[in-house]
């Protein structure tokens, strides 16, 4: 008999950027408040990258926890998915960068950009080709460097944005549960109401990027009204898609953008506040990143046991949104590894490093040999050309 595919969220993991910049520390550079940002958005401190963390570094360290959690060995690993609107670089694509440093070697990486909708996007993505038995084993990551495009002399966009990252290892099995529902949207007619305005339409070069093109702008109030309709909506969707009623639903992780948006779609799905995970105080808005991020914490508090079904819902930037429902398998407990069983990994882990380094020497020694080959040819034929210059004119023939 076929084994039904379902698709289990194995492996969770998230990493925050040492750096904590508190609003006190915002109210010496922008004319703010502690008081107001708490008030308004429920934001007390966010993480900041320093020099040394970038998306793909994120990425990597929440990628490598979770696969420790999971238990799996990178090297079966099927695709790696980077969801992010701060990528290392146009090219290469920071899902190929954090696949070669995770030594996934066998898997295929790409990157995805839905502004904060994109981590759920990602699992949407990854349960379709898991379920259809494309692949097994699909590594989802949020990462963000917003604080690389934030204006910080706008106290309306820099006082909610921070870095950081998370992940989730999702797997086929025939056990029941998982990732019941997924639902995707989006209304490109409101791309203005919040944008960063970097790519190759503003060449590098222009003028308009002096004029600060390249930083986060938005209109927090259309935003506010945005988010508060359409969480409430996604959620609904994939709730109602799966047969059940809120009444079903033990937690929503929603994407972390301001606690009155969490408390208005409260409100609206008659859902009772205290259920709606939230961490924004600590880390502000993570776009991609927020909702692992979240996640993991709700799972360290706790707040998720096996058998509890979750919603996890973002929306921002594009404008989209997405929405997803999980029927959740494991407790924290069930992902205990022996220490036996956890250095066994961590000497894997070391190998699949060496594995992408010894792959970087291998392809510079092919170079090497190649350019010795061509050095070698080019000799010879100065030296044939020599000896027929040589050579009386008949023989040159
Ligand atoms: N400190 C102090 N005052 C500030 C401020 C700050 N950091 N930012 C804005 N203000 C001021 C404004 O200048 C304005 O002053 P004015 O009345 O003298 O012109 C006043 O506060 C009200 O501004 P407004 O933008 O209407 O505030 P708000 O109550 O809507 O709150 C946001 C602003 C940004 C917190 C809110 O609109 C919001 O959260 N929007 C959604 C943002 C979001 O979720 N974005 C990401 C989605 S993924």
């Amino acid at each position: 008999m076929a084994l039904s595919r379902n698709v289990h969220i194995t492996g969770w993991g998230s990493y925050a950027p040492p750096r904590v910049v508190t609003n006190e520390e915002l109210a010496r550079i922008v004319p703010t408040t502690d008081a107001w940002i708490r008030e308004r958005t429920g934001i007390e401190e966010r993480r900041i990258a320093d020099d040394h963390d970038f998306t793909s570094t994120m990425a990597t360290r929440a990628g490598r926890r979770a696969l420790r959690v999971a238990g799996l060995d990178p090297g079966r690993l099927d695709l790696v998915i980077v969801a992010s609107l701060t990528p290392d670089y146009l090219m290469p694509n920071t899902a190929s960068l954090v696949q070669d440093a995770l030594g996934a070697s066998h898997a295929a990486a790409f990157d995805l950009n839905a502004a904060c909708s994109g981590f759920i996007v990602g699992i949407a993505v990854a349960s379709g080709l898991i379920r259809s038995g494309v692949y097994d084993s699909v590594l989802v990551v949020g990462s963000e460097s917003l604080s690389r495009v934030t204006n910080w002399t706008d106290r309306g966009t820099c006082v909610l944005f921070g870095d950081g990252a998370g992940a989730v290892v999702l797997q086929a099995s025939d056990q029941p549960g998982g990732v019941l529902t997924t639902a995707m949207g989006s209304d490109g007619s409101g791309g203005d109401l919040l944008s960063v305005h970097l790519g190759t339409r503003i060449p590098v070069y222009s003028q308009a990027l002096s004029a600060g093109e390249n930083y986060i702008k938005m209109n927090g109030p259309e935003v506010f009204r945005f988010a508060t309709r359409i969480m409430s909506q996604a959620a609904r969707q994939v709730v109602e898609a799966a047969g059940l009623t809120m009444a079903d639903i033990d937690l929503i992780v929603p994407h972390q953008a301001n606690n009155r948006i969490l408390q208005v779609a409260a409100k609206q799905l008659s859902f009772p506040q205290e259920r709606i995970y939230s961490n924004l105080a600590r880390y502000g808005n993570t776009s991609s990143a927020s909702v692992p991020l979240a996640l993991v914490d709700a799972i360290n508090d706790g707040r998720l046991r096996a058998g509890d079904r979750m919603v996890m819902v973002g929306f921002g930037g594009g404008l989209t949104w997405a929405a997803c429902l999980v029927e959740w398998s494991y407790s924290p407990e069930d992902r205990q590894w022996s220490r036996w069983h956890r250095s066994v990994q961590w000497s894997r882990y070391r190998l699949a490093g060496a594995k992408s380094w010894l792959n970087r020497a291998d392809r510079w020694l092919a170079s090497m040999e190649d350019r010795l080959r061509r050095r070698d040819h080019e000799r010879a034929n100065d030296a044939a050309g020599s000896r027929k210059r040589k050579l009386p004119w008949s023989a040159r023939r």
